[in-house]
């Protein structure tokens, strides 16, 4: 039996009038990565900000541990811990100092998995905040989350401003903390990001819950953009019924998407029309929504 960790069942919240969050139903499981994408302003900061206590909502029910999150928030942040989209950090004091800060104000301190976690990040902790980049601020925080002891980690957009490198260093250190029966959520809004290392995705977009399910089931989402030039007309593309949104830019040039367990025929049709250059682009989110779900319905074509 899956223990849920976190549990959000209907929840809803307003900002005045306007309603960020409509309908928010999911859950994360004890040694679970969950991916949780969406679109810029879709709610998912709103819906973290909500399992962080930070904002009460107005109807629904959201608990981490068994517990509400508005009403124990001091109970359950001993064992959360949690890297924000837009970090903040003490413009005067060294990224050193913040990471001891951040450790304290959770009552934990410096360890050897910190020392091995700033070597791993490169950070030069002996700089002060207001000289570091976007990347090397979201370090810091980084760092002072994964080198807690908590039992989930939270990180809303963590690796939007980190070079592939340190990227991939976050990703290695997700995948220890799930090894180890950590349960992570993880927001972002680019799903070939998350698609590595998830275990369950959730999408949201205008404040509801519109897909949920595991990388098998989420498949349809997962279109490869693909630009190709053959030597040999390529119109009869026109008639594969997994090719989609196809242009014929000229008889020999054609730009289309595929569904990813069809990209090995495609590619046996594309190559005995000798092709002369070809371009392959995962799929972000935002072209997935622009192009499937513009009316609020999902239409895959
Ligand atoms: N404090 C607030 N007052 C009023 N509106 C808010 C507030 N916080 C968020 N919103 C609105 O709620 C919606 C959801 O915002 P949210 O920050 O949760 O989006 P997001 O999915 O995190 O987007 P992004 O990918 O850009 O970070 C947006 O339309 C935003 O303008
Ligand atoms: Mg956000």
């Amino acid at each position: 039996m899956e223990e849920a960790v976190i549990v959000l069942n209907q929840v809803k919240k307003r900002f005045g009038k306007f309603e960020a969050l409509k309908d928010v139903s999911f859950t994360v499981n004890k040694g679970e990565i969950l991916g949780f994408i969406g679109p810029n302003g879709a709610g998912k900061s709103t819906t973290i900000r909500v399992l962080l206590g930070m904002l009460k909502i107005n109807s629904g029910e959201a608990k981490i541990f068994g517990q509400d999150v508005w009403k124990e928030d001091v109970a359950i942040h001993k064992g959360i811990a949690y890297v924000p989209g837009d970090v903040f950090l003490w413009p005067n004091l060294t990224g050193g100092e913040i990471i001891d800060l951040l450790l304290r104000l959770n009552q934990q301190q410096r360890s050897p998995e910190t020392e091995r976690l700033i070597k791993l990040f490169q950070l030069d902790t002996s700089k002060k905040a207001r000289t570091y980049s976007k990347g090397n601020r979201q370090k810091v925080a980084l760092i002072a989350a994964l080198s807690q002891e908590a039992d989930v980690y939270i990180f809303d957009e963590p690796t939007s401003g980190l070079d592939p490198l340190n990227e991939q260093a976050f990703q290695t250190e997700v995948l220890r903390l799930k090894e180890s029966g950590k349960s992570v959520l993880l927001s972002s809004h680019i799903l070939s990001e998350v698609e590595k290392m998830c275990d369950r995705i959730v999408v949201i977009r205008e404040g509801s819950i519109i897909e949920q399910g595991n990388l098998t089931e989420m498949r349809h989402l997962t279109r490869l953009e693909i630009t190709v030039e053959t030597q040999e007309a390529l119109r009869d593309l026109e008639e594969c019924s997994w090719i989609h949104q196809l242009v014929l830019e000229t008889d020999h040039r054609a730009h289309f998407f595929v569904e990813q367990d069809r990209l090995a025929e495609t590619m046996t049709l594309l190559s005995k029309k000798m092709i002369l250059s070809l371009q392959s682009t995962p799929p972000t989110l935002e072209d997935l929504f622009l192009s499937y779900y513009k009316d609020g319905s999902a239409q895959h074509e």
